[in-house]
Formats: C-alpha cells, sequence, structure tokens
C-alpha cells in the first residue's frame, strides 16, 4: 500500500485484514445448527442424479453458491477478485464485487473491478451502498455496473456499520425510495443484500413493496461489521466502545432467511456459512442460494486460485452428500424435507410468527 492511494482504498485494505484475520467474527451463531434435516437410509437415488443447477436472478448457477461481494478499490483487491472471478466461472457459480464507491470516486480504480478480460462468462454483480445509491442518483449506479459488465447489481444495507465507523454515515431515510427508483430504471436485477445484521420480515416486505424480488440476508453469525469497525478504532474510542457493545447485533440467519423467503423473496442465505453442510440447511429453511464470504477470501490468501477452487468443491460436494442423505434430488426437493427445529429456533420463529405450519 503506497502513501498515495486514496484514504477509501486504505480503509478497503483495513477491512481485509481484520475480517481475514478472524478478530471479527460474531460470537453468536447463525442459528443454522438447529435445523436437524431427517436422515433417509433409504433415498432412493445415485449420487449422479442429484441436480443442484440453480435460476438466481435469472442465471443459471451449476449450484446454489454465490461468493459474496467483498473488494475493489486496492492492487491486493484487483488480485483476489480475478482469483475468485476465474474459479466462479470454472464453477459456474456467482461472484459479487465489492463496494463500487472507491471506483466511483476515483475512476482510475475501475481496474481492480474489472474480471471479464479473465473470466468472460462468470455471472458477476455489482456492489453500491444504499445511501451512496441515494446521493448518487439511480442512472449513476446503473452505470457502475454498466462498467463492469455485471448480470445485476446489489445495493448493500450497512447500518449497524456506520454507526460504528467514525465518519460514517448517519442518516438512513429515503433507501426505500431509492430502491424503489433504481428497481424501475435498472435494466438489469436489483438484489438488496445486508452485510451481517440480516433481513427482517419487516425489511422484506418494505423490499417487496419497491419492486425487489433476490435479496442476500447476511445474518448475523459469521463476519460482523459491527465487530470490523471495532477492531479498527482506537482503543477506548466511543466509536471502539459501542462496537464492543454492538458486537453481536443482527438477526441470526436462519431467522432471516425464513422471514425473506416465507415474504416470498427469492433468497440468498449468507452471513456465516462455513461448510457446504451450512449451504444445505439454509435452502432447507427456504433459500434458493447460499452465499460466502470470508471462508472464500481466506482459501485466496492461503492460495490463490487453486485454493478458491478447492474450497468452493468442498462446499458443492457436502451439499450434494446432504441432498442424497435426505432423499432430494434437487435443492427445490431439499427445501421440503422433512427436518426437526431446535427449540431456540423454533421459538426465535414462532415469536416472530414464522412457525412453520406443517
Ligand atoms: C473483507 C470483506 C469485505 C466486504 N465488503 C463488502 C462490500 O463492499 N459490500 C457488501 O455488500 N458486502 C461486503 N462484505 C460483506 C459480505 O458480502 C457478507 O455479507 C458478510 O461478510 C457475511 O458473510 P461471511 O460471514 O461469509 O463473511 C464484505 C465482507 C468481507 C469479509
Amino acid at each position: 500500500m503506497t502513501t498515495d492511494e486514496p484514504a477509501i482504498s486504505r480503509r478497503k485494505a483495513d477491512h481485509l485484514d481484520v475480517a481475514a484475520s478472524g478478530r471479527a467474527e460474531a460470537v453468536r451463531s447463525t442459528m443454522l445448527e438447529h435445523v436437524h434435516l431427517v436422515h433417509q437410509a433409504l433415498p432412493e437415488l445415485s449420487v449422479a442424479e442429484i441436480e443442484l443447477t440453480t435460476t438466481l436472478v435469472g442465471q443459471r448457477l451449476a449450484a446454489p453458491l454465490v461468493i459474496t461481494g467483498m473488494t475493489g478499490g486496492t492492487a491486493e483487491a484487483a488480485q483476489i477478485n480475478r482469483d475468485l472471478a476465474r474459479a466462479a466461472a470454472a464453477r459456474g457459480i456467482a461472484l459479487g464485487l465489492g463496494s463500487q464507491r472507491p471506483m466511483a470516486e476515483h475512476p482510475e480504480l475501475i481496474s481492480t473491478y474489472q474480471v471479464r478480460a479473465v473470466a468472460p462468462d462468470v455471472i458477476l454483480f455489482g456492489n453500491v451502498g444504499a445511501v451512496q445509491a441515494k446521493a448518487m442518483g439511480a442512472a449513476a449506479v446503473i452505470e457502475l455496473a454498466k462498467r463492469i459488465e455485471a448480470n445485476a447489481i446489489c445495493i448493500h444495507l450497512n447500518t449497524g456499520q456506520e454507526l460504528i465507523q467514525e465518519h460514517g454515515d448517519r442518516d438512513f431515510g429515503g433507501l426505500v425510495a431509492t430502491i424503489r427508483a433504481l428497481v424501475s430504471a435498472s435494466p438489469i436485477p436489483v438484489i438488496v443484500k445486508e452485510t451481517g445484521c440480516g433481513l427482517s420480515s419487516q425489511a422484506a416486505r418494505a423490499l417487496l413493496g419497491a419492486g425487489v424480488t433476490t435479496v442476500d440476508v447476511a445474518g448475523a453469525g459469521g463476519t460482523s461489521w459491527v465487530a470490523v469497525e471495532a477492531v479498527r478504532a482506537a482503543d477506548g474510542s466511543a466509536a471502539a466502545v459501542l462496537g464492543t457493545e454492538l458486537w453481536d447485533w443482527g438477526l441470526p440467519t436462519a431467522v432471516s432467511v425464513v422471514a425473506c423467503a416465507r415474504a416470498g423473496l427469492a433468497t440468498i442465505a449468507s452471513g456465516g456459512l462455513r461448510t457446504g453442510y451450512d449451504v444445505a440447511r439454509a435452502i432447507a429453511l427456504g433459500a434458493t442460494a447460499g452465499g460466502m464470504a470470508v471462508p472464500m477470501l481466506r482459501a485466496q490468501r492461503a492460495g490463490g486460485e487453486a485454493a478458491v477452487l478447492e474450497a468452493i468443491d468442498r462446499v458443492i460436494e457436502a451439499v450434494r452428500a446432504v441432498c442424497l442423505l435426505t432423499g432430494s434430488r434437487t435443492p427445490r426437493d431439499l427445501q421440503r424435507a422433512p427436518r426437526h427445529l431446535g427449540s431456540a429456533l423454533a421459538t426465535f420463529l414462532a415469536d416472530l410468527e414464522l412457525a412453520e405450519v406443517r
């Protein structure tokens, strides 16, 4: 990192280091461990019959997996995005890029987001914060997505992180109207994602009302952005104190998946998914696909594209195994597979009027 790189790029580099280090993981769980799928000793299926192909934002994925948006704006980010893109394209899964705010403010940083040259066919999602989208307007957001040839635009919500970040945003009004205007103007699908605090039923209904059809819950239980900012803040500062207090803030991923899927949204389950078993349990709760950020970052840092390929393969093999073991030929069958929900999750869902009616 050179000293003449923009401050926003230095912040992004910091985020990569803190998130990859594991120092900013939620202490609370995703609650996916409370999803007990019923073993079928007679699945009457062969592994070859399992069909993981999934449609998401009109694109055909070879398996229900998304590498969710992380980075852009630095030299390391450029390498990460290219390695992730090549691996995602090779396995037919989708890739999200990190916030394009650095690129909006410093157009010369576009090369750190451009992956089409190395992965022409990758299913690619652009990324802009909802607050920035409000400030820049729909046309500018669409232009940012167009310049990197994205198949869809992710609009991220990160209220928790901004409140902890020194000089972070403090005004979160008017974001539903911003999203509605973008959805109606955009020639490509708009995905709304959280970043580690989850989406509630109320948020899901507001997004449906704004015309959104696909969300990424990014619930609590994995990388915590409140925690990332708490770790970055100076010891004893107000940001460090508040960030430590709210470290685990958010709706657990399992609860958020049920809230969004039940509302009728195509749902990417992310936030703390660490294995294919986690992905399978999230699909059983109604998700269309699982999403992972930090596990893929760690793989890339450990061994570049080859290690990312291995990590993806491990996840897909586990999803395939759980499909077979539950007698599910497809992820859609897995959504209906018999299960028991542990009482902590069942009670949480019942309290939010999300209990399963069977
Ligand atoms: C280093 C890093 C940077 C991230 N940057 C962004 C971002 O720019 N935009 C965004 O929407 N989400 C961003 N995220 C959030 C992830 O997409 C994801 O929602 C969150 O990390 C939870 O998933 P995980 O527990 O698998 O890491 C970032 C995550 C990481 C680890």
